[in-house]
């Protein structure tokens, strides 16, 4: 029998919001940021525990909610498939009753999609992506707030994606269509976004294999890895396929004077992008990967507190 309870909210895919909600979500972290800068203890959180689970690695992932469950005054438990029996084959159906009965919100960063979706379908808390092989929507919240931050509403702007149509580049596809802004996705042959995100996003995504057109007039270049996790077998492959697709000082050259450059992070510098340009003037690198810290803590906020 499926237990699931209808009235709550997950956050499987940046859609799960409305726009208006992703807007209040990246205000909500800019004031979050300040109270935690000016030192002040605010805990809406006490009590609360947050369960992770984690089937890929993770720097920023883990941290960032580890992190922000304990300012807020609550707990967050790191769960490896190598320890639970999640690993040894139990139902991801059955891990969802379990979890969810002793915790008041789950994170799981995993490989099919499907299952993110199964477990908040049999969760009876709120279930947060943190990263499929099809999405990477908390990242989007950092990202975006990192934008309105340096540079105001991204509405009706133009960002560049550069790389592999993969996680990130569809949730940048998602947020597009959320905020209003263009989208080029600059991709060689054969590694274009799935179809079923394009199909959603339409009207508001270029495709191209021209790299030089698609940075020109942008206001923001954003790129990540060429061979994502679970994709390390085709690294040779990849790095023929996307020689071209390194953004380079000449790249950034072609965008706006004042257009920024992100990354998800782990960065691998000479590959997707040069080390003048992730270490240079334009990049926002650091900001972006703070923010998921805040960006998240506004999530947990609206999801468990509002
Ligand atoms: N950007 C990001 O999600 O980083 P981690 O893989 O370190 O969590
Ligand atoms: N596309 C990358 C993002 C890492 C944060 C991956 O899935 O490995």
């Amino acid at each position: 029998m499926n237990t699931s309870h209808k009235t709550v909210r997950h956050f499987i895919t940046l859609t799960d919001l409305s726009s208006g909600e992703f807007r209040q979500i990246i205000a909500r972290a800019i004031e979050l940021k300040a109270i935690q800068h000016r030192g002040e203890i605010f805990e809406p959180l006490k009590n609360k525990v947050l369960a992770m689970i984690f089937e890929k690695s993770s720097t920023r992932t883990r941290v960032s909610f580890e992190s922000g469950m304990a300012q807020f005054g609550g707990h967050a438990i790191f769960l490896s498939p190598r320890d639970t029996q999640l690993g040894r084959g139990e139902p991801v159906e059955d891990s969802a009753r379990v979890l969810s009965s002793m915790v008041d919100c789950l994170m799981v960063r995993t490989f099919e999609h499907e299952k993110a979706e199964l477990l908040a379908e049999y969760s009876s808390v709120p279930v947060i992506n943190g990263l499929t092989d099809d999405v990477h929507p908390c990242q989007l919240l950092a990202d975006m707030q990192t934008y309105f931050e340096q540079r105001g509403d991204i509405k009706n702007k133009t960002v560049t994606w550069v790389g592999d149509g993969n996680n990130m580049c569809h949730s940048y596809m998602h947020a597009a269509k959320l905020l209003q802004f263009k989208l080029n996705i600059a991709c060689p042959e054969g590694f274009e976004p799935q179809k079923k995100f394009i199909d959603e996003t339409a009207d508001f995504i270029e495709i191209t294999s021209d790299v030089r057109s698609a940075c020109s007039n942008s206001d923001l270049i954003v790129t990540d890895v060429w061979a994502s996790m679970g994709q390390e077998e085709e690294q040779k492959v990849r790095e023929q396929a996307f020689n071209d697709f390194q953004v380079t000082p000449e790249l950034m050259s072609l965008a706006n004077d004042d257009a920024l450059f992100m990354h998800c992070l782990p960065a691998h510098r000479g590959e997707e992008v040069s080390a003048e340009v992730i270490d240079g003037d334009k990049s926002v690198v650091w900001h972006e990967a703070e923010n998921r810290l805040h960006a998240q803590k506004s999530l947990l906020e609206f999801l468990l507190v509002n």
